[in-house]
This record gives structure tokens, C-alpha cells and sequence, in this order.
């Protein structure tokens, strides 16, 4: 029967169909379903980060990638990033100074206030940490808990 000559052929065209999809949403533009967002953020001898305000989408899949692009020796010149909840400029030095003699992560004891964070890097050194942005629209303060860099090192994610 000729119609039962044609299904293999179907089956066939949707698969090339299928993969073409599945191919498609590996692509930069179309990145699949439950994929981070990759933020490429660098800290620098100069102590700033390339970027100091964050958009992203309540609940949004990120990913932050942090390159400490300079030079220096990682003794005298280290950066992360620490994510924090809401808190008033004042919560966030207090917390900075809290996180300073905590070598080598530079994160106090009690991280109930942290909601993501990478590793203190040297020169050249890269982290990566994939967290879910808040489901709650707000100011989260970010900073490099190094020692005395809080002032300079800072910014904000900015979830709505
Ligand atoms: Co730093």
C-alpha cells in the first residue's frame, strides 16, 4: 500500500526537522531553555569592575564570569564577587569588614546574608557561579570582599 510506503519518509523529515530545531537552540541566539545568561565581568589593578549595575529578570537563570584581568600579585591584589540581599550602604561596609581577615575566601562566617559568590582570584584567574536571580524585584548589592576594596569595588544587580 502506497501510504504505508510514505511513513518512514515522514518519520524521517521530522527528525531532520527535530534536529534542525535542537541545533538551533544551541545557537548564541536562541540559547536552550534553562541555559544561564552569561555575564562576563572583570576586576582590574585599578580596583573596578567593568560593570557595576546588573539587569536580569526575577527568578532569570545567570551565570557570572569573573576574570581578574590584571597583573598584580594575588596578595596585594585579589578580586571576587558577593552577592548580598537587600541591605543599606552601611550593612554592606559592615559586612565588608566582617569578610576581611577571612583569607582566602574573604567571606565571614555567617553567609545568610550571601546569595552567590565566586572564589578570590589572582591575576588571570577566572570563576565561574551560576545562581537564579531573585524571584523578588530589588537592589542587590554586589562588591569584591578583598581588603579595602569594598569602596571601589561595588555594584548592584537590579531585579525587575
Ligand atoms: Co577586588
Amino acid at each position: 500500500m502506497p501510504a504505508m510506503k510514505t511513513q518512514p519518509r515522514a518519520r524521517k523529515l521530522l527528525w531532520i526537522l527535530g534536529a534542525a530545531l535542537g541545533l538551533a537552540g544551541v545557537g548564541p541566539a536562541a540559547p536552550a531553555a534553562g541555559s544561564p545568561r552569561v555575564i562576563a565581568l572583570t576586576g582590574d589593578d585599578t580596583m573596578h569592575y567593568n560593570l557595576t549595575e546588573i539587569d536580569a529578570r526575577p527568578g532569570e537563570a545567570l551565570e557570572v564570569q569573573l576574570t581578574n584581568i590584571g597583573q598584580l600579585p594575588k596578595a596585594a591584589m585579589s578580586h571576587n564577587w558577593v552577592l548580598l540581599r537587600p541591605m543599606s550602604d552601611a550593612d554592606v561596609s559592615a559586612f565588608a569588614i566582617s569578610a576581611m581577615s577571612k583569607a582566602p575566601d574573604y567571606l565571614p562566617d555567617d553567609r545568610s546574608a550571601v546569595l552567590a559568590h565566586t572564589r578570590t582570584l589572582g591575576p588571570k584567574e577566572t570563576d565561574s557561579v551560576d545562581f537564579t536571580a531573585p524571584t523578588t524585584p530589588g537592589t542587590y548589592p554586589f562588591l569584591c570582599t578583598f581588603p579595602g576594596h569594598f569602596a571601589l569595588m561595588k555594584g548592584r544587580l537590579v531585579v525587575k
